[in-house]
Formats: C-alpha cells, structure tokens, sequence
C-alpha cells in the first residue's frame, strides 16, 4: 500500500522505539506513531512520509493496550515534561534496558556485551529536584480548554509541547516535583501576570519574565528559585522575592539569571542573589554538597546514589588509585570516590560548578580531590600524572572526538563511563570498542515517565 501524507490509517503498534514513540508496520514500512503503545490498535494520520520510514499521530485508540495505564496527571499526553506516563512503569524499565541493547547494537556495532535489568527509581513521582519552567506570552491550550472564555491566552508558566519552542502549557500541577514546588510556583505565575512587566514571547523575543527554575534539597526539604529575566529590574522582581521569602520559610535562597540572548535556555549571563543564600544545600548519602543556581547536579537525588554506587562498584578500588573524573559538575563522584583512593582529579567547564566541587570538597572534609576548570580537551592536554581509573561523566552530547583521541593515548586500565543518552553514549564506545573491553552496561532509571535512561558501563583495557 502507497503511504501518503495526510492519509488516516488503522495501525497495530508492535513494538516501541527510542523517543517513546509506538511502531507499526504497513507494507514492511516502518510507521513511528507518536503517544502509541505496544499492543494499542488506533486509528492515526500520517503526519511525515519519508523513503525509509513514516510518522503518524494518533487520532482515535480503537483498542487500547493491555500495558496502558491510567494516568494520574491530566497534562500526560500533551506535555514534553513527561512523555510515558500511561505505559505501566515495569514495562518502562524493560523498554528502556531494551533501548540501551539496540543503540550499542545499531550504533556502536557493539553486541557482546552484558545490558543488565534496568534499575528502578525508588520515587517514580515527585522525584525531580530541579525543574525549569518557560514563561510565553501565548498559552498553548488543552483540549478542553479551547472554547473556554474565561482563560487568559496571553500567559503561560510551564512545560513544552513535545519537540516545540513555542507551545508552552500553563501547568498547575506538575507531578515530578515535590508538591510544594506548585504552590511555589503558582504564587510566581499569579504575582507576573499582576506585574507591569510583559511576559516573554517566544517568538518576538520581546518582554520580561523568561524562566523560573525551582531546585528543591530533599535532604533539608528547602528550596531555591530561580528567576530568569530578559533584563535587569530589581524594582520588578525584588517585591516577588520578598513575598516568596515571607511566605514560605523553606525557601532558602532566591536568584535572578539575567538571559539577554535569544537562547531559549535558563542560563543568565550573570546572576543576582536577590534574598537567601546562593547555594542550596542537599545530601548524597552521607555527603553534603552545596549547588549554586547554574551548576550540575543530578536531577533524582536518591537515583544518584544508586549511580554512585554503581560507578564505585565498577572502578574495583583498591585505595591506591589516581582517578580521573572527566566532566565532574560539582565534584559529586569525586567526592564520593574520595576516601577509597589515593587521588581525584576532576576536569569541568562550569566556574560555578568548579567553585561549588572546591567548596564542597571543604564542607566534607576532603583534602585529596583537585579540580582542572576549562574544556576536557584543553584540561587533558596539561595533565601529566597517569590516572588509574577513569570516570568520564560527559553531557548528552557525549564526547569530542578529540577528547576519545586523547583518552586512547592516554590509556588508563579501567574506564567507567556515566551517560544520560543511550545514542551518544554508544558512539563514543563504538570508538572506544578496539582498545577496550566492555564488561558490563548497568541501565538505571533516574527519570520515571520519560523515555531518558542513565548507564554505567564499566570498561577494561585490551
Ligand atoms: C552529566 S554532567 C556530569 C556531572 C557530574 N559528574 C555529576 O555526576 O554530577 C556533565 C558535566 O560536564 C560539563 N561539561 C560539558 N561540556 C564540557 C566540556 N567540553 N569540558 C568540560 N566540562 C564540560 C557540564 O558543565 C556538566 O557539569
């Protein structure tokens, strides 16, 4: 059958593909059908046709899955937050190990190798220490909210529409934050829209109110807010601060980001403390780490430890190593690693994150750890010890090629290797495969209801 554009189809889906989105077959075309699962029978319409495969968005479920559940959050379907929350989170856990197999497999060219059970977060909402919400001055609407007269369009606080810059949906209630993060965050919304400050448009790029990010320490149960704005107005944000800070006593710390750039990212060109501390204090384990608003730190607090864990499980120390710890954020597994080895060197971009590794390193009582600031390339040029063991922890876009040069020249016995992204993580060990062996691959979920999964893998020299 010739597969148009346009064309409304009845699909069965077979099977789930990375990205979260169901597959179906017609006519040996593979047809990826966006918010389908394995087992659903739906009618879609053919939204893209290529040579090679098709996209397909659901219309109508004519028979819905055996693995579908309800969801609890009556945003799922819509928003970018999360994308699986009505596919049972068991099934979750074996899709994604599942994912972590074909992407080795299919990019790295790499199949002899061990992919364990994934394992599961212990909190599978709520989890979220950190969450970053986009201000638009157009608010995308739900279903039910089309013919509604009584909503304001012209303002929205809260998560994307899969894939989009400019969809943004006003969120109430966001169930990956603890739930005093909605509160938090519907004074904010209620206190911008009564400002004589614009929201931002997303697409004229002109107005106000950018971001507002929440990062929350389970450890303390305290909070920071972060609040991003096109420019700097201490008259319009300093009266919000006051009122957050009056309000609730478990915030802690609130900041501005001043993000002049078209950039549609949370990142200002440089901060204002506007009342508080500029750290949140939060705990892995027993350690105790200070976060700046702008540094690294793992988003499932509970679901780093179990990371952690791992890693150190995976470097066999023997307490007479030098490790190295690429891309260290703010020192976390530096730290964590600090007392079973002899050193830790740490290479990071972030000055914050560096300063925050520093302090952290002071706070805990660490006296062996240093930290390298600039870019992996440049900071692994100037190193002149030979590290034992190697944790390269790198961002989702993995690693330059240059830096894969240079960790082949260098050639520590062990590697453990932490990815965010299965893609990545398999080309960069597709250009490692010749000169090491790869023993085991540990998936763990550190981010229920998204189609994202955490690895450790654990590497041996040839
Ligand atoms: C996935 S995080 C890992 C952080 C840390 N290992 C942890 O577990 O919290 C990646 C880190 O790499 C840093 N980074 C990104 N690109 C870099 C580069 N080219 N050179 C050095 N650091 C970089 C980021 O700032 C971020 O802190």
């Amino acid at each position: 059958m010739a597969v148009k554009k346009g064309q409304l189809l009845e699909l069965f889906i077979s099977d789930m593909a990375f990205g979260g989105k169901g597959i179906a077959k017609v006519d040996g075309l593979t047809v990826f059908v966006d918010q389908a699962v394995p087992l659903d029978r739906v009618m879609a319409r053919i939204s893209k046709k290529k040579k090679k495969y098709a996209e397909a968005q659901v219309v109508d479920i004519l028979k819905a899955s055996t693995l579908r559940i309800k969801p609890p959050c009556r945003y799922s379907g819509y928003c970018g937050g999360c994308k699986w929350q009505f596919l049972d989170y068991d099934k979750q856990l074996e899709y994604k190990r599942q994912h972590v197999v074909d992407t080795l497999k299919h990019i790295g060219l790499i199949e002899a190798v061990e992919v364990q059970a994934t394992i599961p977060s212990n909190q599978i909402y709520g989890y979220r220490n950190k969450m970053e919400f986009s201000c638009s001055d157009r608010r995308w609407l739900l279903p039910d909210e089309l013919q509604r007269e009584d909503i304001d369009k012209d303002f929205a606080l809260g998560l994307h529409v899969p894939g989009t810059f400019h969809k943004v949906l006003d969120i109430r209630t966001c169930l990956l934050l603890p739930e005093l993060g909605n509160q938090i965050l519907d004074d904010i919304r209620t206190y911008m829209k009564n400002s004589d400050a614009p929201v931002y448009g997303l697409r004229s790029h002109v107005g106000f109110w950018r971001f507002v990010m929440l990062r929350h320490s389970a450890a303390y149960d305290q909070w920071m807010v972060n609040i991003i704005t096109a420019t700097e107005d201490r008259m319009q944000v300093q009266p919000l601060a006051d009122f957050l800070m009056r309000k609730y006593p478990t915030i802690v710390s609130i900041i501005n980001n001043i993000n002049s750039r078209k950039a549609g990212i949370a990142l200002g060109e440089y901060e204002i403390l506007l009342a508080g501390n500029s750290c949140l204090k939060d705990k892995i384990g027993s350690l105790e780490f200070e976060i700046s608003a702008n540094s690294f730190f793992q988003t499932n607090t509970q679901g780093a430890e179990q990371l952690y864990a791992f890693v150190k499980e995976y470097a066999a120390l023997s307490g007479s190593e030098t490790v190295l710890d690429l891309y260290s954020g703010t020192g976390t597994i530096a730290i964590y690693l600090a007392n079973f080895v002899k050193e830790v060197i740490g290479m990071e971009i972030v000055e914050s994150a560096v300063s925050d590794a520093e302090n952290n390193c002071r706070i805990n009582d660490i006296s062996n750890c240093r930290f390298y600031l600039g870019d992996i390339n440049d900071c692994l040029a100037k190193l002149t010890v030979g590290p034992d063991v190697m944790i390269i922890d790198p961002p989702r876009s993995g690693m330059h090629k240059d830096v894969v040069k240079q960790i082949l020249t260098m050639a520590p016995p062990r590697i453990i290797y932490v990815s965010c992204n299965p893609a990545t993580m398999a080309r960069d060990l597709g250009m490692m495969k010749n000169f090491y062996r790869l023993l085991k691959v540990q998936p763990i979920d550190m981010f229920p209801h998204t189609y994202h999964i955490e690895s450790v893998v654990q590497l041996e020299k040839k």
